[in-house]
């Protein structure tokens, strides 16, 4: 069995994060969700080749990252560009050649999903042998997915952002495939959003007598397309992470919880709440941080607090008087007030900010 994993689309609703990369590369918890997804493919199946597909503006990127990472070691990669976002299906039927007859596993980028579901889905493909499989996820609103309607537990219609679903099992951009989705694909007509959908062409499939099986994702499941979402998944892959300290810490750090600390971090005069992940290289001095940060390589912080948040690389904040709370700073941002008289005052006041890699915000 192989893999494709579509690494494209154009990231609008976690702008100015996606400004300068792709959010399938946007790091939760330290690493690109990509890498998230890697990471379980290889865990959980025994796929070893894998098919991305990626944009014209950012696909250079993701094939340099990739080719560069440890999963090179393990997987064989192609990369497939896609010129235009023609949608999910059209994606999935530019890997044809690459995919031949065989079964393959279908991942869109931006999702994190817990542990265990994906073995449990894949092994429900191998034993039942039904045409497609499709994992879905509960959902209080289902109108902005696509939906799986189901009876006596195969899937009986499938419906993208239905306006009045008729099921709250919501598709969760992973799914399970023979090679007869390519026979489907060629038959469907672009959506009214002018895509050619992968929820039609599985639809198509069922119309034409197939068995489509489902399997309902018990644990968390996030789409990182948002902010709020990725902070979210950094939640919950925080409250996993084990405690690590591969730093010299001195006696002016308080620490409480699980914290993985990397190499050569300095920390000072500071309260560390896990969960929380440090990058190495970064240097904390007079703060506060977590519960649930994420701070990348080379992160300096002074006199400032942080919780809930993810902070990339090379980022500098200093003497900042509010709490930065549910907060993504890109890479290379430098926050400093000048205002060291109220940084870290008990009773400051949460700020919740978005920034865009290279933003400069310091008082004059
Ligand atoms: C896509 C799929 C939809 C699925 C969703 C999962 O939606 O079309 O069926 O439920 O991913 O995140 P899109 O992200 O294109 O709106």
């Amino acid at each position: 069995m192989k893999a494709v994993i579509l690494s494209g689309g154009s990231g609008q609703r976690l702008a100015p994060l996606t400004n300068t990369i792709t959010k399938q590369l946007l790091p939760v918890a330290n690493k690109p969700t990509l890498f998230h997804i890697l990471d379980l493919i290889k865990e959980e199946t025994p796929i070893k080749s894998i098919c991305v597909v990626v944009s014209e503006e950012y696909g250079h990127k993701v094939k340099e990252t990739l080719l560069n990472s440890e999963h090179a070691k393990y997987f064989e990669f192609d990369f497939v560009f896609q010129d235009k976002p023609l949608g999910l299906a059209h994606a999935v039927q530019i890997t044809n050649m690459h995919m031949g007859e065989e079964q393959f596993l279908m991942f869109l980028g931006d999702i994190l999903i817990n542990k265990g579901e994906l073995k449990a889905a894949y092994e429900q493909f191998i034993k039942n042998k039904p045409e497609s499989l499709v994992l879905v996820k509960e959902v209080e609103d289902p109108r902005p997915y696509g939906i799986a309607e189901v009876t006596n537990g195969k899937v009986t219609k499938l419906v993208e952002k239905p306006q009045d679903p008729k099921s709250n099992l919501c598709l969760s951009g992973i799914y399970l495939f023979n090679p007869s989705i390519f026979y489907a694909i060629a038959n469907i007509k672009p959506s009214y959003r002018g895509e050619l959908e992968i929820t039609d062409a599985v639809d198509f499939l069922i119309q034409q007598k197939n068995t489509v099986e489902y399997y309902i994702i018990k644990s968390w499941w996030f789409d990182v397309g948002t902010p709020e979402n990725m902070l979210k998944g950094n939640e919950v892959l925080l409250n996993n992470i084990s405690n690590t300290i591969n730093s010299k810490l001195n006696n002016t750090v308080k620490i409480q919880g699980k914290v993985s600390i990397d190499q050569n971090v300095i920390i000072e005069d500071s309260e560390i709440v896990g969960p929380v992940i440090i990058a190495k290289n970064a240097h904390i001095k007079g703060c506060k941080i977590g519960p649930y940060v994420s701070l990348g390589e080379s992160v300096t912080l002074k006199n400032t607090k942080v919780e809930n948040s993810i902070i990339r690389e090379n980022s500098r904040v200093k003497n900042f008087t509010r709490i930065i709370s549910n907060s993504v700073l890109g890479k290379n941002v430098e926050l400093a007030l000048e205002d060291n008289t109220q940084a870290v005052s008990g009773n400051s006041k949460k700020v919740k900010v978005i920034l865009g890699d290279d933003t400069k915000c310091t008082s004059l």
